[in-house]
């Protein structure tokens, strides 16, 4: 996952949407809007004081973004290179970063069960719309598509 691209950004110069007020609580070094530094095992120390479970519930929500993020840029960094190696290995990563989206969404659903309503209701009118077009809708679970 790949949240922002160079190091020591003031908050100014971070582009939105990727500039989360749920990043800047998780990530104590986003705060005075510099990266969090990588360099040794005790950089990345935890929020000064434990998230609310909302605080948790849309850091969750910012995380499949971001992962969803991830997948666009590896893709497109893919699609723009002849380099056949790089193109295989890029690719490979942004089917791993779905499956970090999968894990996400899967968290989300047990912590925000609530939620789980408007994202059915929202596939069910997905559903009546491509069926009035006469698209096919292939039936998903957990273990795969069946068309
Ligand atoms: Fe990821």
């Amino acid at each position: 996952m790949m949240l922002f691209s160079s190091a020591n950004l003031n908050s100014s110069s971070i582009p939105e949407p990727t500039l989360s007020i749920f990043v800047l609580r998780i990530i104590p070094e986003c705060q005075n809007g510099t990266m969090p530094e990588f360099s040794h095992a005790f950089s990345g120390l935890a929020a000064k004081s434990k998230l609310s479970h909302s605080e948790l519930v849309r850091s969750v929500r910012f995380m499949i973004a971001a992962e969803y993020e991830a997948i666009q840029l590896y893709e497109q960094l893919a699609e723009s290179t002849d380099n056949e190696a790089a193109r295989k290995v890029l690719l490979d990563i942004a089917r791993e970063e779905m499956e970090h989206v999968g894990e996400f969404r899967r968290l989300l659903s047990v912590l925000a069960p609530q939620d789980e309503p408007f994202y059915l209701h929202g596939v069910k009118e997905t559903e009546e719309t491509l069926a009035e077009i006469g698209v096919p809708v292939p039936l998903c679970s957990s273990s795969g598509c069946m068309k």
